[in-house]
């Protein structure tokens, strides 16, 4: 691949230290991950529109939103005028997808469309237009440091050739279980755009374990 953008995921930072956590990795994560949970979505709480604007305030790093909560259309646009570079909504949640792509893009950020690991992203292929990043999930959503699915590459080779036929200007990221051991094999499939969040904020240095997963991605 020609291009591998890393995004660590502030949901495996020390929360107590977020900030110092974001200014880790400042100049080597290409954007920062923020995952937004409601418990009713997936079963776990985890950051608000104000984690949001409290990180726009100790970073230039842009922010990636991903909702994974079951009323997209109340929360999204308020994300973007907090700051967020980018608002993923999950496929499974949401009911119109022009409405909630034309307001999260009249708040001024880019959208980004998730699927669970089980949801074909066939359904939407008249949506696509609509999206400039698609993220598949490579877990089932909700918590991190779970195990990478493999049965899942198939599906992010598909969409690779999906967005190259088509001529689509759409990012393809993964969540879930991306590591040293795993990055490659994704790469290859034709992703382009990694988060993890164990794999980075786990570890002793994280700036040097993102410059080392992008080195991996891009061999
Ligand atoms: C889980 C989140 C992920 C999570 C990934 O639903 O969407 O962003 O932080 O964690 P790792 O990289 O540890 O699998
Ligand atoms: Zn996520």
């Amino acid at each position: 691949v020609a291009t591998a953008q890393i995004y660590p995921s502030m949901l495996a930072a020390d929360f107590g230290r977020i900030a110092d956590a974001a200014r880790a990795v400042a100049g080597h994560a290409d954007w920062l991950h923020v995952d937004v949970m409601d418990y009713h979505f997936v079963p776990n709480l985890a950051f608000s529109p104000d984690t949001v604007d409290a990180l726009r305030r100790v970073t230039d790093t842009p922010l990636d939103c991903h909702l994974m909560i079951d009323d997209p259309d109340r929360w999204a646009p308020g994300f973007a005028e907090r700051g967020a570079a980018n608002v993923t909504i999950h496929a499974e949640a949401v009911d119109d997808i022009a409405r909630t792509t034309d307001a999260i893009r009249a708040a001024g950020a880019r959208t980004g469309l998730a699927v669970k690991p089980a949801t074909p992203v066939e359904h939407y292929l008249d949506d696509l237009h609509r999206f400039d990043l698609l993220l598949l999930m490579t877990i089932e959503p909700g918590f991190g440091g779970q195990k990478f699915m493999d049965e899942v590459l198939p599906k992010i080779a598909a969409a690779r050739r999906l967005i190259d036929d088509r001529g689509l200007d759409l990012w393809l990221q993964i969540d879930g279980g991306v590591n040293r051991e795993t990055i490659e094999r994704s790469a290859e499939a034709g992703v382009d755009v990694f988060v993890a969040g164990t794999a980075v904020f786990g570890l002793e240095d994280p700036a040097a374990a993102v410059e080392s997963l992008r080195a991996l991605a891009l061999a």
